[in-house]
């Protein structure tokens, strides 16, 4: 069975990036992290198959000097024709799938452990019981207004905590196991 989990990186106010989309402030606060920790990035990237992201987010990691997911396959989610950069045409794919139908489809071809990244992606997720833990970076600033990491939804979202961690730098991440997710629960060993 699929199992997704969220990793991302939230001001204290609950926002992932501001209304435009800049993430400076976060880029910023990279300044406070001691050189060759990544808040247990690099372990958690080490666990997936696979990454499934909102436009809005590829667009934000297109315009990185770099694309940063090597040969990971990477879903983006889409209503509109996206022209690929021929670099990453090999592994990146673009949909308008329902989050159901996507997960089903990647589940039947094998995938074990997907990474949903975006405001709106991981809202649509939420909203349809489709995540299975949820790891949140909290950077100690407030920005006031955004893009927020979660939304309305039509039922409450039941977590389990599992664990949290208080950088000597200030960052302080949490980790949830969420308790109604549809998606198969003996698949949800913490990172
Ligand atoms: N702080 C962090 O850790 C972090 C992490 C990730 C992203 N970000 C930032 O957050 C911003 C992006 O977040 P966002 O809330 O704007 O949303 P997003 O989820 O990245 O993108 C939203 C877009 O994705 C498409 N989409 C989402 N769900 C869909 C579905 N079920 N079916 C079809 N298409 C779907 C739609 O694109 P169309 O309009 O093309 O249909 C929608 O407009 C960027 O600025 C990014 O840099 C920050």
């Amino acid at each position: 069975m699929i199992k997704t989990s969220v990793f991302v990186a939230t001001s204290l106010d609950g926002f992932i990036a501001r209304e435009d989309g800049r993430i400076d402030w976060l880029d910023a606060a990279q300044g406070m992290v001691p050189d060759g920790e990544d808040c247990g990035y690099q372990d958690f990237m080490a666990t997936v198959d696979g990454l499934v992201m909102g436009r809005n987010t590829f667009e934000q990691v297109l315009s990185f000097p770099q694309w940063p997911y090597g040969e990971l396959p990477v879903v983006v989610l889409s209503h509109q024709a996206i022209a690929l950069p021929a670099a990453i045409s090999k592994t990146v794919t673009v949909t308008a799938e329902s989050p159901a139908d996507l997960l089903a489809r990647l589940a039947a071809a094998g995938r074990q452990h997907l990474y949903v990244d975006g405001g709106k992606t991981i809202q649509s997720f939420l909203a349809t019981n489709l995540i299975n833990e949820i790891i949140i970076t909290v950077i100690p600033i407030l920005i006031g207004t955004g893009k927020p990491l979660f939304g309305a939804l039509p039922q409450d979202v039941q977590l389990a905590h599992v664990r949290s961690r208080c950088y000597d730098f200030g960052f302080v991440q949490h980790h949830y196991r969420v308790l109604n997710c549809s998606l198969n629960a003996t698949n949800q060993s913490p990172i």
